[in-house]
């Protein structure tokens, strides 16, 4: 067997939280091309139909989208149930659903708090939660949050976001110890700046995105496809001894 084996996803099934666009979107088309059935999820149904006909035209693979909410238990629950039933099993879990709402901490409402933590912390937990239980019976699993470089570092105005960043990391580390023993692997990708919806208001300001480029020592963004070898690593045979890691894609931004 070639070390290359271990990267395929033949017979593995995936839900990709907030697959239809941007990083959730390249992660999708990458687990697709490995020989994964891959279920990609928006908001919007039609969103979530139309991403994953894309995906199956561009790869062959089969590919499911339906609407979810990671906000609404009934929903997480009702995706799951749907992705064993019509795709036949679950493997691979990304929590990558996330928003961000850029406040600081005098200015930050109840709100706005409550959105932030409940999308990207509370969320990877309820739809971990309602995953967990079939890796557990299956011995095999992999579940891939996706942090950021906020996980680690600070940015003024991000008090939410950073929040349930650092969250990710602290959620990640102890669902590794819990689904150990179960040969369920949890690990957090956590990118830096990538060209996405997420990143508008840094993309249409010169000056800001000036600012950023400058804490970044590979000097540029991030294309979304450069995400795709670090979570097909996570997902895959690849990385079967790694587990409660986060592994950063980030220009070395974290470097300092
Ligand atoms: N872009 C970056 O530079 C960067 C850096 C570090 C980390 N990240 C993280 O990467 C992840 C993906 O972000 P992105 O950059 O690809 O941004 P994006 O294009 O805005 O994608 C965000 C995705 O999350 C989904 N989503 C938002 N709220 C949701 C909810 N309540 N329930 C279900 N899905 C929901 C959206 O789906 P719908 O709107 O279609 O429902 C969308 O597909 C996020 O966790 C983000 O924090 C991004």
């Amino acid at each position: 067997m070639s070390v290359l084996d271990l990267f395929r996803l033949d017979g593995r099934t995936a839900l990709v939280t907030g697959g239809n666009r941007g990083i959730g979107r390249s992660i999708s088309e990458a687990f697709a091309e490995a020989g994964a059935s891959v279920v990609v999820t928006s908001r919007d149904a039609g969103r979530a139909e139309q991403a994953a006909d894309e995906i199956t035209s561009q790869t062959g693979a089969r590919c499911l989208g339906l609407p979810l909410d990671v906000r609404n238990q009934a929903s997480v629950e009702d995706v799951i149930a749907r992705t064993r039933e019509e795709l036949g099993g679950i493997h691979i879990l990304v929590n990558n659903a996330g928003i961000n709402i850029r406040q600081d901490i005098l200015e930050v409402s109840d709100e706005n708090w409550e959105a932030v933590l409940d999308t990207n912390l509370a969320g990877a937990m309820r739809c971990a939660r309602a995953v967990a239980p079939h890796l557990k019976e299956q011995r095999w699993g992999r579940i891939i949050n996706i942090g950021s470089i906020l996980s680690t570092v600070a940015i003024a105005a991000r008090i939410a976001y950073a929040a349930s960043k650092h969250g990710i990391l602290g959620l990640t580390r102890v669902m590794a110890l819990d689904l150990a023993p179960h040969n369920v692997t949890v690990n957090a990708l956590c990118p830096g700046v990538f060209k996405t919806e997420i990143n508008r208001p840094i993309l249409r300001d010169p000056e800001y995105l000036k600012e950023f480029l400058k804490k970044i020592p590979l000097g540029r963004m991030g294309d979304t496809p450069e995400l795709k070898g670090a979570a097909l690593f996570l997902a895959s045979e690849a990385s079967s001894y790694v587990t409660g890691s986060a592994l950063y894609v980030d220009g070395g931004w974290t470097t300092h």
